[in-house]
């Protein structure tokens, strides 16, 4: 399929590298940035046919599918767009700003019969598949409980603009928060309620990075989230997101069942280690992956979006599933401004299985 992608920033260059050169049905046929010379830095880097305005790219006709690669507070309004222009989308995470434009846009691309799809699509790396495998197979019998943690001091140190992690939108739960969430419900299913604290530890960051250094950004948002999650098959679980932690020592993700206790890799990378600790070996030890997508494969659910159009399925790095994780992290912040659980609305859809059986740059569904 033909896609067009608009913005050609920071993570551009691993989508750019993967969509035209690891995944077998995807083929980039035109970039667009507000800025020309990363436009031009895209297309001659990766051989792209064209560079075109946004206004360009919704007219062109063999463009089938976009992906939205702008900065969160750009991703409801480009979105709608592209879905206006009866094209199929897919946008990075967060989905949108607010649950209330990620709903919008789901309901749209409904009425229009097109495809919406969200990273993260890590969770469809081998790590987190072959977790929920094990998880499937009663391995670590019923998950009863678990500990998230997702803890740096931002990326004002690494990321060139980093402006917009410290806006709405931005922060350590709507940038980092999706990976953690996406894999938990692609592991244990929807989140029935939540109750959350959420703090600013600092009013404002530095920038250490080039080519703004020593640049003060405002901080807009909360920075450390502590929040619990209440699963619907009966798990409970704390997750803390947080920009203002210097060092620590605590897991990625670790779930406990009755039967068992699993190490789950960064849910930000697509591999292992994944560990596993049952009754009958109580060590920790680790577990063969499942499939070939150990390396950074962004775009493996832009590929996967292409397969399921054509199947006629939904789409397992769907807009659905990022909506439920846009409602978790809005619930965790009106839960710690109004100090009380949140029930939700939403449901994740149940995910078509995938056979890992397969070659890098293919996707089979079983
Ligand atoms: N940087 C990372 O490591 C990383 C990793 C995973 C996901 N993401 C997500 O990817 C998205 C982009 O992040 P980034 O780090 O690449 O940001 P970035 O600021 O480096 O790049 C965004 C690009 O989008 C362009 N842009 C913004 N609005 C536009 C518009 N209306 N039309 C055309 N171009 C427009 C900007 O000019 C810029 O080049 C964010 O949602 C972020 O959460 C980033």
């Amino acid at each position: 399929m033909k896609i067009g992608i608009i913005g050609c920033g920071n993570i551009s260059g691993i989508y750019l590298k993967n969509l035209s050169t690891l995944f077998k049905n995807t083929e980039i046929y035109a970039v667009s940035d507000l800025d020309p010379t990363k436009a031009e830095n895209a297309k001659n880097t990766y051989n792209i046919p064209h560079i075109m305005t946004v206004d360009e790219m919704l007219e062109c006709r063999e463009i089938e599918l976009i992906l939205n690669i702008t900065t969160p507070p750009f991703h409801y309004s480009i979105c709608k767009q592209i879905l206006l222009a009866n094209k199929h989308a897919y946008v990075e995470k967060p989905l949108s700003l607010t649950y209330a434009q990620g709903k919008e846009l789901i309901e749209l691309a409904e009425q229009k019969g097109l495809y919406f799809g969200c990273a993260p699509d890590t969770f469809l790396g081998a790590g987190i598949q072959t977790c929920k495998k094990l998880i499937d197979e009663g391995r670590i019998g019923n998950v009863i409980g678990g500990e998230g943690f997702m803890m740096c001091r931002g990326h004002e140190s690494w990321h060139p603009a980093p402006e917009f992690y410290y806006d709405v939108g931005g922060g350590p739960l709507f940038d980092m928060g999706p990976y953690y969430l996406t894999a938990l419900v692609t592991l244990l299913g929807k989140v029935k309620s939540v109750f959350a604290y959420a703090s600013k530890s600092f009013t404002e960051r530095t920038i250490t990075s080039a080519p703004k250094y020593g640049t003060k950004i405002p901080v807009k948002v909360d920075t450390h989230i502590v929040g619990l999650l209440k699963f619907e098959c009966g798990a409970t679980i704390t997750l803390t997101t947080s920009f203002d932690v210097l060092k620590h020592t605590m897991p990625n993700i670790e779930l406990y069942g009755t039967e068992g206790s699993l190490l789950v890799p960064d849910p930000n990378t697509f591999g292992g280690p994944v560990k596993i600790s049952t009754v009958a070996n109580k060590e920790f030890t680790d577990v063969k992956l499942i499939s070939p997508y150990s390396a950074n494969s962004r775009g493996i659910g832009l590929s996967e979006t292409i397969v399921a159009i054509g199947e006629n399925r939904l789409n397992n790095a769907s807009g659905k599933l990022a909506l439920h994780v846009l409602e978790i992290m809005e619930s965790f912040i009106t839960s710690s401004n109004e100090h009380r659980e949140i029930t939700l609305e939403s449901s994740p859809p149940v995910l078509c299985e995938l056979d890992w059986s397969v070659n890098l740059g293919e996707i089979k569904t079983k």
